[in-house]
This record gives C-alpha cells, sequence and structure tokens, in this order.
C-alpha cells in the first residue's frame, strides 16, 4: 500500500475499497486474540464469539484507523480504541435483536444471538461484551492514561447510544419536540453517538504522543457526528428498498413496527436528500484536515451509497 508522511506519521492513501478496509482483518485478529486470552466459561466465550466475530462490515474500526492516520496517528497504537468500538457495537446488535427489542432472528447472514444460544445467553454475553470492552481497554492500552480518556469517549457514546435504544423502542422524547426532531434524536443517539465516538477514538489515539490538538480533533468530531447520522438513515433506506438476502438481516420491518425512521417522516427523496447534504457536510470536514483525511472524504462516499 502506498504510503505518504503526513503531520508526522505514516497515511495510507489506497482509496480502493479493499484499501479503505485494510485494517479489518488486524482488528479482528486483535479482538479474536483478546477474547481467546480470556478464563470465562465455554459456553460465553462461544457466545461473546458468535456475536463479534461473525463478520460484520467493520466500519467503527475503520474509521477510527482513518481518523487515527488523518491526525497523523500510527494505527497498531489505535488498534484497541478500534476493537473496543466494535466491541460495544456486537453487544448493541445482539440486545438490539432480542424479542424485547426489534425480535429479529437473522443478522449477518445467520441466526441472531438468541436464536444460536438462547435468550439468557444473548443477554449474558451482550452484557460481556460492553463489560469487556473496557476491560480491553484498560488491560492492552500501554498508557493507562490513554485507556481512561478512551474509556471516557467510549462510555459517552455507549450511554448515548442506550438512551437512542430507548427512545427509539420505548419513546420519551423531551416535550414540543417535533416528528424530525425526534427522529434526529433517535438517530444521532442510537447510532451517531459510537460513530462519533470511533472518529473521536481513532483520532485521540493518533494524537496521544504529541498531544490533543482540540480544534483538530472539533474538525474529526464534525465528520464523525455527519456520517454518523447518515449511517442510520441509510440503514432506514436499506429497510425499505433491499432484501434479506442481499442484507443479511430481515428488511421491511421498520414501518410494520411504527419506527419513527427517515423515509416515513421525509420519505425516500427527502432521505435521499439529506444523506447528501450529510456527505457534503462530511467531506468538508475532511477536506479541512487536509490531504491525510483523503481516505475519510472516501468512506463519506462509500457510506452513503452502500447496499448493505
Ligand atoms: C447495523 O450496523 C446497526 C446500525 C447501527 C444501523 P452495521 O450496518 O454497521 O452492521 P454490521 O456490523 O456491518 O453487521
Ligand atoms: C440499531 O438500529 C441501532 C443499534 C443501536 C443497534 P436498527 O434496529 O435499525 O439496526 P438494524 O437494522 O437492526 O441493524
Ligand atoms: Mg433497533
Ligand atoms: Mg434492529
Ligand atoms: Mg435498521
Amino acid at each position: 500500500m502506498a504510503l505518504t508522511q503526513q503531520r508526522g506519521g505514516p497515511v495510507a492513501v489506497d482509496l480502493t475499497e479493499a484499501g479503505l478496509f485494510a485494517a479489518v482483518p488486524r482488528v479482528e485478529a486483535f479482538m479474536d486474540a483478546y477474547v481467546a486470552s480470556l478464563a470465562l466459561p465455554r459456553n460465553l466465550l462461544e457466545a461473546v464469539r458468535y456475536a463479534l466475530l461473525g463478520g460484520g462490515k467493520r466500519l467503527r474500526p475503520v474509521l477510527a484507523s482513518h481518523c487515527c492516520a488523518a491526525v497523523g496517528g500510527d494505527f497498531e497504537a489505535g488498534l484497541p480504541a478500534a476493537a473496543a468500538v466494535e466491541m460495544i457495537h456486537a453487544f448493541s446488535l445482539a440486545h438490539d435483536d432480542l424479542p424485547a427489542l426489534d425480535n429479529d432472528d437473522l443478522r449477518r447472514g445467520r441466526p441472531t444471538l438468541h436464536i444460536a444460544h438462547g435468550h439468557a445467553m444473548a443477554i449474558l454475553a451482550g452484557d460481556g461484551l460492553m463489560s469487556l470492552a473496557f476491560q480491553m481497554l484498560a488491560e492492552r492500552c500501554a498508557d493507562p492514561e490513554l485507556a481512561g480518556r478512551l474509556s471516557r469517549e467510549l462510555a459517552i457514546g455507549n450511554t448515548a447510544m442506550i438512551a437512542g435504544q430507548v427512545l427509539d423502542t420505548l419513546g420519551g422524547f423531551d416535550a414540543g419536540l417535533d416528528a424530525r426532531a425526534r427522529l434526529e434524536a433517535v438517530h444521532r443517539n442510537k447510532t451517531g453517538a459510537l460513530i462519533r465516538a470511533a472518529c473521536r477514538m481513532g483520532a485521540i489515539g493518533g494524537m496521544w504522543a504529541r498531544g490533543v490538538d482540540d480544534a483538530l480533533l472539533a474538525t474529526v468530531t464534525a465528520y464523525g457526528e455527519a456520517v454518523g447520522l447518515m449511517f442510520q438513515i441509510v440503514d432506514d433506506l436499506l429497510d425499505v428498498e433491499q432484501t434479506a438476502e442481499h442484507t443479511g438481516k430481515r428488511t421491511a420491518k421498520d414501518e410494520q413496527a411504527g419506527k419513527l425512521t427517515y423515509p416515513a417522516v421525509l420519505g425516500i427523496e427527502g432521505s435521499r436528500k439529506e444523506i447528501e447534504r450529510l456527505r457534503q457536510v462530511a467531506r468538508s470536514a475532511a477536506e479541512t484536515l487536509g490531504a491525510s483525511a483523503a481516505p475519510l472524504a472516501t468512506l463519506a462516499d462509500v457510506m452513503a451509497r452502500r447496499t448493505k
């Protein structure tokens, strides 16, 4: 892969889709090795492995890796941050699929965790993954201060994700919010916050050795917030427009479940316009970061046009 030197660190400039996702095998190997090191009951480990290592696009670790590189960081040091976000994501999916939430039987082209390992185990393995994300940061980050900072970022994202899942599933909105504002509150929290955390954690890890530059971090955050909201709007569209065979999860479910979605509130065309607006916001944040953030700009395009 072609490398160039930006802001003192090596930056990947391979903008092909394979190049953009080049960090995935390393992140998966890192998560695999960490899980293998745990002294947990065998059935719990099997369920954790099922949820964590059975596919997935790994977009959050990929975002973390490119945000790290965009600020001149070396991604080897950012691996724990990337893996920790993915562990929280895996937990969120395991619980999202439970009968009490979305009641789904298909995820990543396979039976959901509770179908494969039972409801009690899906709850407990989800709990375990949430805890392990923070344990892993504490155990695998070379600098305890960095582990603390990353844990704070991850906890903020995780709490927001849970709050978003509550709004999505049970309501509880502040009084006076119209449908559009409610929609944005759900999506920014349930999905956007963890993507924002992935971007910030990658950038914080990348800047840690020389000190965190708040202006750079703010630009990375603007990028993360734009792609984070955009990601869930695209997910809403996939539910309307794609098949289970293609996406690996059930589709045409949101409307029937009465979910507050972008297509339901803005229509298909309105949703597409909002995706395009957010893609431009993300691209302009990437441009502010400079040449080292070229992969982030391309990744925004990839995330806008994804079909699964
Ligand atoms: C699905 O996330 C759940 C949402 C937050 C929309 P992804 O689309 O990233 O799922 P995987 O990890 O690739 O399976
Ligand atoms: C899930 O949103 C957000 C999470 C926090 C997991 P969805 O319920 O729309 O995600 P999918 O469509 O099941 O992947
Ligand atoms: Mg859901
Ligand atoms: Mg769901
Ligand atoms: Mg969905």
